[in-house]
């Protein structure tokens, strides 16, 4: 195992496949401005972001945890005119940051920030009435990462897909006696998944320039709720 080999492919399939425009580095670029942690997915994750959207048809799309707005680009790019993405951000210099690079891509008539906890957050959005999703991408801080899902499900279409980022964490997941809370959070979402039955679901290792994790993908039952 060759960590290096692994980033020069992650650049080779990145050179070939997600050419990077100006929004996108600039994006990038605006977090080391404002001193943000550079936690955004790769270029490469957010091609699969964008290309997941395009496969699931996602008209309205859910992510938590905005950052600087890099991934909500890639998935805001893949809906269709009149599709909407709404994005939560705890962190009020983030959402500032990311409405900022979200406005610079042409994005602000599909996309939603709304600050606050997401915990908060998502029972005010149930609420409203339009709230079916297509797709929801989970990103924020990973403790709660079992109820971000389980509000997830509950604001999914049947069919619906949702994706989990950072939930290897570098192999910790595999730590019996682990103390790092942001890893007892994942392993405790790792065991909800193998347990519900509102989804199927897998885990894709993931590995290259932002280091070794995973991501969860998991297709909401089209029995599993009556809709
Ligand atoms: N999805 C982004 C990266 C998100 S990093 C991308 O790939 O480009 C995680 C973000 O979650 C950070 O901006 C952090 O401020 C935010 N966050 C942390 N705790 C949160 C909470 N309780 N509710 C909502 N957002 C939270
Ligand atoms: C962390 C969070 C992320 O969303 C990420 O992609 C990488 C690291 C973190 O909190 O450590
Ligand atoms: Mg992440």
């Amino acid at each position: 195992m060759n960590p290096e080999l692994f980033v020069k492919v992650d650049r080779y399939i990145a050179d070939l496949l997600t050419p990077q425009d100006n929004t996108l580095l600039a994006t990038i670029e605006s977090l080391d401005k404002a001193g943000m942690p550079q936690h955004s997915v790769s270029p490469n994750q957010g091609k699969m972001l964008y290309t997941l959207a395009l496969l699931c048809n996602a008209r309205n799309i859910l992510e938590i945890g905005t950052l600087g707005g890099y991934s909500t680009i890639w998935l805001a790019r893949a809906l269709p005119d009149g599709g909407r993405l709404l994005s939560l951000e705890y962190n009020p210099v983030h959402a500032e940051v990311a409405q900022q690079n979200i406005t610079q891509a042409g994005l602000e008539s599909k996309v939603e920030i709304r600050v606050g906890k997401a915990i908060e957050l998502l029972p005010q959005i149930e609420s409203e009435i339009s709230t079916s999703f297509d797709l929801i991408f989970i990103d924020a801080d990973k403790p709660p990462y079992t109820e971000y899902f389980q509000w997830a499900v509950k604001l999914a279409r049947p069919g619906a897909l949702i994706v989990a980022d950072n939930i290897i964490r570098e192999g910790k997941v595999l730590d019996r006696h682990s103390k790092d809370e942001k890893v007892l959070g994942v392993q405790r979402f790792n065991r909800m998944l193998a347990t519900n039955h509102d989804v199927t679901a897998t885990i894709l290792q993931t590995i290259g320039i932002k280091g070794y994790d995973g991501m969860a993908i998991a297709v909401v039952n089209r029995n599993s709720k009556s809709s």
